[in-house]
């Protein structure tokens, strides 16, 4: 019944490319200024131009690999402290190479920074990585994502919306398992006005599988979630539904609808070196329209949670540090092992072609939290 997990993974496998990926808050990056970020190990310069638009380079440059930070940017272009190479901001193309002379013939246009695919939603800067490794280096100019940058899913015209953000001292592997472990809650999340560990129960949960990950079937919250203990203040407890879904490769889905209002969020665990990561939590909303700290009181909430779970995270890396074996059991573990068996299917789709979702079909997972 129970499992090692797979810890020693290759970095390779632990972090993957082929996504898009939530690079920075966009309100840390301002107009005609460059921001730094590290993404899969990748390190990134970011930065918008007079208009607001962003933009993500690879923070070396193709000639002699200076960063490109260290050097100055006009607004649409970036120059190099070294040698004064010039490269647009968006497509990192080469505009000049200031040594050369009038008869050298070297096509500078050929020549580009790596190039990164950068959007802005939901309060976010979201960086596309592609693969293998970043395409658009040294000569040639980066294709476009296949992929679609992902949305908080919203339900009405008129919604609020808020992030947090916590850094997190572990792998991804260790922030997406702690984010979907089911059995931590009476531990971890304690507090006077919440729930204490005397209120740990016996919970039964259906889960199907999705495109590239699993959902916790539609069902009423959890009595101990915090979004429904306040939905319950604007609608009948038995018409609150919630879904919860899981898809790679770092992304938490939860939607509460009750009657006209909802609650929906989008958490990822972001892959910043092999052993920090970073989670993100952008939630949306249409409660609280008439009340005036209901959005901060959602927050404090959130932000109490996400507290005690990085507390709990830099506890653990104690324990990690001289890498342990480690394991998991059914049933609370269950999605953790779907997450790794997910993840490994992806790395074979890769070579194969073809994607062999592990869940044959719906699930029904049992556990007391
Ligand atoms: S290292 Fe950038 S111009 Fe030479
Ligand atoms: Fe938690």
């Amino acid at each position: 019944m129970f499992d090692e997990s797979p810890q020693r993974q290759t970095p390779d496998s632990l972090m993957l490319p082929g996504f898009w990926y939530r690079a920075l808050p966009a309100d840390r990056v301002r107009r005609n200024r460059m921001q730094k970020a590290m993404l899969l190990e990748i390190p990134l310069v970011l930065g918008r131009d007079p208009q607001g638009r962003p933009f993500a380079l690879q923070d070396a440059c193709p000639h002699r690999g200076m960063p490109l930070s260290c050097g100055h940017f006009s607004g649409t272009q970036l120059e190099c402290s070294y040698h004064g190479w010039r490269f647009d901001a968006y497509s990192g193309q080469c505009q000049l190479i200031p040594s050369l002379t009038a008869d050298q013939k070297l096509k500078v246009d050929r020549i580009y920074a790596g190039s990164y695919a950068c959007e802005e939603h939901d309060d976010f800067l979201w960086v596309f990585v592609p693969e293998p490794g970043p395409t658009g280096a040294g000569f040639t100019r980066r294709a476009d994502p296949p992929l679609a940058t992902p949305r908080v899913p919203t339900f009405s015209d008129k919604y609020k919306l808020a992030y947090l953000t916590a850094d997190l001292p572990s792998s991804v592997d260790h922030g997406i398992i702690g984010l979907m472990d089911p059995a931590h809650g009476p531990f971890v999340h304690q507090a006077w006005w919440w729930r204490t560990r005397d209120s740990i129960h016996e919970k039964q949960k259906a889960f199907e599988p999705i495109e590239y990950g699993f959902r916790m079937s539609a069902h009423t919250p959890s009595s101990n979630s915090a979004p429904y203990k306040i939905l319950k203040l604007y609608a009948d407890a038995d018409s609150i539904t919630t879904t919860i879904d899981f898809t790679l490769p770092n992304r938490r889905w939860e939607t509460i609808r009750a009657g006209k209002y909802w609650f929906s969020s989008l958490t990822t665990v972001t892959p910043i070196t092999r052993s920090q990561c970073r989670i993100d939590v952008v939630a949306a909303w249409n409660l609280f329209r008439w009340m005036p700290f209901g959005a901060d009181l959602l927050k404090f909430v959130f932000a109490k949670f996400v507290e005690q779970d990085r507390k709990t995270m830099e506890d653990q890396s104690e324990g990690l540090k001289h890498n342990p074996h480690l394991m998991l059991i059914d049933d609370a573990d269950r999605p953790a092992k779907w997450y790794f068996q997910l993840k490994q299917a992806w790395l074979d789709s890769r070579r194969t072609g073809e994607f062999r979702h592990p869940m044959e079909g719906p699930v029904t997972l049992k556990w007391r939290s």
